[in-house]
Parts: structure tokens; sequence; C-alpha cells
């Protein structure tokens, strides 16, 4: 997915939404409801049932995207519509409200639809613009082969750091047991850097500088390779933060889509039961 789900059919689902939205708000200044403007009124029902009605609309997309046996409809036509009529849920929700929110369920729904919204537009985000980024990252190769050449190097620069002081060997061979790629979610997220084998560049380096002659091949050597496998650790941990930024906020979005669908019909329940 790019930004030709944006520009999906010349903007139809952009135009579509936009006149809602156009149609909502003139509706709501030129509404004389004798009360303060609210959801019970009659425009707050066909403001509300217009919201409650995209609302499900949008979260069955999900079931349909993945029901691959049937398709019925491009997906692009899906997720462009899916993505502006979402953006003018949040103008038709909120004149629906008539600005009324306190601490009950119908605001509920509200704060949970924002937030489901809010999650949307990153993945939109996310989704423009890692791809490419991913692309560039990797340079023509994957992470798997990245993971290899970095076993390669490692195994190398264990021989060649055996040959240098102790201080040298173990900081090394620590930098090499300590750097994973990979992990929790929040190390996922986190951009690529290797603290550890920049550490142990810099000693190698300063060691080269003030001398031990017998070792100046060995040394040269190993900080080309350690200078090789920072970068790899580097790319590789900024390929992982891609994939991982594209899949988060699904994390959000969905479930919160679901609960959201329950506390919108605790809404409609509870303003039916109280009328
Ligand atoms: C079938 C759809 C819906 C119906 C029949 C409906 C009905 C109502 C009614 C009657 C009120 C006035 C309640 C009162 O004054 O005590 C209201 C208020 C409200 N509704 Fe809805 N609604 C619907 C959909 C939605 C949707 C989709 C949202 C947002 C996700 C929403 C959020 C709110 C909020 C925030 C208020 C203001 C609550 C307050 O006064 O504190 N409603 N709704
Ligand atoms: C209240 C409004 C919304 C609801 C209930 C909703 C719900 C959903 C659901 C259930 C899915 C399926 C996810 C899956 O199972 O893979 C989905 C996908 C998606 N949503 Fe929403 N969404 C809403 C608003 C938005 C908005 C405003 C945006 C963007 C600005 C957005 C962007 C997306 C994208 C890009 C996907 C596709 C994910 C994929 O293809 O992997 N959504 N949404």
């Amino acid at each position: 997915m790019h930004e030709s789900i944006l520009v999906y059919r010349h903007f139809r689902y952009l135009k579509w939404a936009v006149t809602l939205t156009v149609v909502a708000i003139l509706a709501y200044v030129f509404h004389t409801p004798g009360e303060p403007a609210n959801g019970g009124t009659w425009l707050g029902y066909t403001l509300g049932g217009i919201g409650a009605g995209l609302i499900f609309w949008l979260a069955w997309f999900g079931m349909r995207k993945r029901d691959y046996a049937k398709p019925t409809g491009k997906l692009e036509d899906w997720l462009s519509a899916h993505i502006y009529l979402g953006l003018s849920l949040i103008f038709i929700a909120t004149l629906h409200s008539g600005f009324q929110f306190g601490w009950n369920v119908h605001t509920l729904a509200y704060v949970l639809m924002m937030l489901v919204i809010a999650s949307g537009a990153f993945g939109l985000y996310a989704y423009i613009r890692y791809p490419r980024l991913m692309t560039d990252n990797r340079r023509g190769t994957t992470l798997d082969a990245m993971i290899v050449e970095m076993a390669e190097a490692d195994r190398e620069i264990r021989e060649l750091a055996a040959k240098m002081s102790d201080e040298i060997r173990d900081l090394v061979f620590d930098a090499i047991d300590n750097t994973t790629i990979g992990g929790g979610v929040r190390r996922q997220l986190e951009p690529g850097r290797s603290g550890r084998t920049v550490a142990a560049i810099d000693k190698v380096r300063s060691a080269f500088a003030s001398g031990a002659r017998d070792q100046t091949e060995t040394s040269r050597r190993l900080i080309s390779l350690l200078t090789r496998k920072n970068e790899l650790v580097v790319r590789a941990r900024n390929d992982v933060m891609y994939k991982a930024m594209m899949d988060v906020w699904l994390y959000v979005h969905v479930p919160l889509s679901f609960a959201l669908l329950v506390a919108l019909v605790a809404h409609v329940i509870a303003v039916f039961f109280y009328w």
C-alpha cells in the first residue's frame, strides 16, 4: 500500500467524506432545536445513526478484508473509503454529541472512537512511510542475510580479539555476546544503534593509536570488521523497527475497535433506557 490509496479513483471517497462533513456542519449550524444541541434532538439522532452506521461498517472492513475466499470489490476501494469516512467520524460524532461531554458511557464511546481513529491515522502514516525506508535500509539484501553476515564477522572478530590485550578481548567478546537483534516490543521499536560495538571500536582505535606495533595489522583488520558489524547491527535493528512500527498500531486499532462497538451498543441502550 502507498499513496495511491489516498488518491484512489480521483479522491472519490475524500469527496464523499467532505460532502458528508459539510452537510453535517451546515445542518448543525442552521439547526434550532430550542434546547442546547445534543444527541437527543432529531439532528442528534440522525448524526448518531449515521455515526453508528459508519462505525459498524468500518469494523466490518476487518472481517471482510480477511475473507480472501470470496473477494467482492477491490481492497483499495475499501481501504480508501475506510480512511476518509473514518476521519469524517470526528465531525459526525462531535456534532452528534453537541459538544456535551461528561464521565459517562457516551463519552467513553467517543474517546474510544477517537483513539481508534488516531491509531488508524498512525497506521496510514506507517504504511506510507516505512516500506520505502525499509527498502533503502536493506540495500538489496534481507534481514536473514544480514544476520548470516554478522555471524561470519563475529567469528573472525573473536579470532582477532583473542590476539589483543585482555581488556580489548573482554570488551569485544562482551559486545558480541550482548548484541541482540529484536526482542520485546519496546526493544523492537527502538531505532538501530549498537553502543557496545561502538565502544569496542573506540577502544581498539585508541590502543592502535598508542602503539603496540606488533598488533598493527590485527588492529586494523579488527577495526574494519567491527565497523562493518556495527553497520549491520544498526541496519538489522532498523529493519526490525520498521516492521514493528507497521504492526504495532494494529494492536491498538483492532482491540479498541471492538471495545468501541461494545461501548456504542451500551450507549444506545442507555439512551433508550433512560429516555
Ligand atoms: C444509533 C446511534 C446513536 C444514538 C441513537 C445516540 C443517541 C444519543 C442521545 C439520545 C444522546 C443524548 C443523551 C443525553 O443527553 O443524555 C447522545 C449523546 C451522546 N452521544 Fe450518542 N447516539 C448514537 C451514536 C453515537 C456515536 C456513534 C457516538 C460516538 C462514538 C456517540 C457519542 C455521544 C456523546 C459523546 C454524547 C454526549 C453525552 C453527554 O451528554 O454527556 N453517540 N447520543
Ligand atoms: C471508528 C473508526 C474505525 C474503525 C472502527 C476501524 C476498524 C478497523 C478494523 C476492524 C480493521 C481491520 C484490521 C485487521 O484486522 O487487519 C481496520 C483496518 C485499517 N484501518 Fe481502521 N478503523 C477506523 C478508522 C480508521 C481511520 C480513521 C484510519 C486512517 C486514517 C484507519 C486506517 C486503517 C488501515 C490503514 C487499516 C488496514 C490495515 C491493513 O490492511 O493491514 N482506520 N480498521
